[in-house]
């Protein structure tokens, strides 16, 4: 297969031009977050949303999902840690931003980039459902299931994997990558 470029022009990516390897191609992501919109858009049945995106992580997700749900929706933004600075979950979770605005009655979307043990997503549904939203669903790109530890389940799935470290569309490794445009496997040769 050819190497992968950074423009749209090839399509049959298989590596990039870093010598990463492609598990999904910003085609293959912006197809499946399309069909994610139009169910989501169909489940709220005109209703308005509020979409929570988990900093930093799901920017790009929440970004291109937001784009392709056609209802009313504002945005809000939080913070949480459970990872260090590598592969390593540390399995506590801290909040490091909270919510800017009231969900109380409001019909709640958390847009996470992938759910992994379910510590993160466990805390932050705990945290918003003190706040009686009318409704609160979870939408991940990714979910490694795994993994799990908490049993917890997203609402809308992009791509189920495998124990796999992912990078790139908002996903990192010690910060880096997240602006790749496709999801990649983080080799060992990349994490130096
Ligand atoms: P959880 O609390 O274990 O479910 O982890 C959730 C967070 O860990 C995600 O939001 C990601 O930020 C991070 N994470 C888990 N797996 C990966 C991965 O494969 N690549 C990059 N980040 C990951
Ligand atoms: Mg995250």
């Amino acid at each position: 297969m050819i190497d992968g470029v950074w423009g749209d022009t090839v399509c049959m990516v298989t590596t990039t031009s870093q010598g990463l390897q492609v598990l999904y191609t910003r085609q293959q992501i912006a197809a499946r977050v399309t069909e994610m919109g139009a169910q989501i858009t169909r489940d709220l049945d005109g209703e308005k949303l509020v979409m929570i995106g988990v900093l930093r992580g799901a920017a790009f997700f929440l970004s291109d999902l937001s784009r392709a749900i056609q209802v009313d929706a504002t945005f809000d933004f939080v913070a949480a840690t459970s990872y260090g600075k590598g592969r390593r979950s540390s399995g506590a979770v801290k909040l490091i931003k909270d919510l800017d605005e009231p969900i109380e009655g409001k019909n709640v979307l958390v847009v996470e980039d992938i759910l992994d043990t379910g510590l993160t997503l466990c805390y932050l549904r705990k945290i918003f459902l003190q706040h009686q939203p009318k409704s609160l669903r979870i939408a991940t790109l990714l979910d490694k299931p795994s993994r799990r530890i908490e049993k917890i389940e997203a609402d809308y799935v992009g791509f189920s994997i495998p124990n796999h470290f992912v990078i790139g569309y908002g996903m990192d490794y010690a910060e880096r990558y997240r602006n790749l445009p496709d999801i990649c496997l983080m080799s060992p040769e990349n994490s130096e």
